[in-house]
């Protein structure tokens, strides 16, 4: 785009938010231009939450599909609004609400944790949600002895299982075609080029099982890999003392990173890691949302209020 071009947009864009008097919500993989003219930044956690604190009745999320149908659940009377539709996530397409309903009757004295990465419909059959920030706390919250149906992400279940120490985790063979990715041997090959960088994972990464037990065998120094949500790596890299972090995620969270650190260096784990759906979001896309309110993410009320249960629960539980 050219710089005119862009300069132009973002003055429309800011004309427009103005006068729709709109909350501009932007999750850490968006590009750099949404993300700068966001009113908030944030992981999939700190962005429900903010949907369901703010005071302004017209949200525009920038981010995709399940987190605005999240905001839309938590703030039924406000609009919510995404730049663009077709912005999905492959994980949360892995399990559909019929799919949930049989797998759940096998199972019929199990509670469900639901990955915040799910649609309404499967939210609505869940007990409790979580988020990568706070999975670990939520399983902890449910009694030991009661037997836990994970969905949908099998690398993030994994890791709660480990951490947490259950046995009676049944885990939903989902994931996400970016964070799969991620291999322990791209660890390995980082770690031997940047002897001296801290490694923050990802916990919906292909290598989080591997990682962890090389960290506890000895064979990877555990004190410099953390596995953090894009929130909490955002949280470590600023209170840290090291210089040099590799990072296993997708790769928009470089920018914020960058901006917030920029004494400190920031190296991808791989340079393909890049969701398209977060891709999506684009700054005519981001005017044409303020300027003709396109498109309204609005959940059914019937399924919004089953599905606003686990989510309130897993808020209560974070807060
Ligand atoms: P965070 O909640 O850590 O931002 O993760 C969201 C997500 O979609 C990761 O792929
Ligand atoms: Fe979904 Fe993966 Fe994209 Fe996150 S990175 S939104 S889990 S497809």
């Amino acid at each position: 785009m050219r710089s005119k071009n862009k300069e132009e947009l973002i003055s429309q864009i800011l004309f427009w938010k103005k006068k729709r008097q709109a909350l501009i919500l932007a999750h850490n993989y968006q590009i750099p231009e949404i993300q700068d003219l966001a009113d908030f930044v944030g992981d999939s956690l700190e962005l429900s939450q903010k949907a369901a604190q703010t005071e302004s009745k017209l949200i525009i999320f920038c981010g995709v599909h399940f987190m605005a149908e999240t905001a839309s659940i938590l703030s039924p009377d406000k609009k919510v609004l995404i730049p663009d539709l077709e912005a999905g996530c492959s994980l949360a397409s892995m399990i559909d609400a019929e799919m949930l309903r049989q797998w759940k009757k096998n199972y019929p004295k199990a509670v469900v944790v639901s990955y915040v990465n799910t649609s309404a419909e499967v939210k609505a059959e869940s007990d409790y949600c979580c988020t990568s920030t706070n999975a670990v706390q939520v399983v902890n919250s449910i009694p030991v002895n009661r037997q836990i149906l994970f969905v949908p992400d099998m690398f993030l279940g994994d890791y709660v299982a480990k951490v947490t120490g259950r046995k009676n985790m049944i885990i939903y063979p989902g994931e996400c075609h970016v964070h799969a990715k991620v291999k322990p041997a791209d660890i390995n090959k980082k770690m031997s080029q940047y002897p001296k960088a801290e490694f923050l994972i990802h916990p919906e990464c292909g290598c989080v099982s591997s990682c962890m037990h090389f960290a506890a065998n000895g064979d990877i120094p555990n004190v410099k890999t953390h596995i953090l949500s894009t929130g909490g790596m955002m949280k470590y890299t600023k209170k840290s003392k090291s210089n040099e972090f590799v990072i296993a995620t997708e790769t928009g969270i470089l920018h914020r990173l960058k901006k917030e650190n920029p004494k400190k260096s920031f190296i991808p784990v791989r340079d393909d890691l890049v969701c398209r759906f977060m891709k999506m979001i684009t700054l005519p896309k981001l005017l044409n949302s303020l300027k003709n309110l396109e498109y309204e993410v609005k959940v059914p009320k019937k399924i919004a209020d089953r599905a606003r249960i686990p989510i309130e629960r897993m808020l209560e539980i974070s807060n």
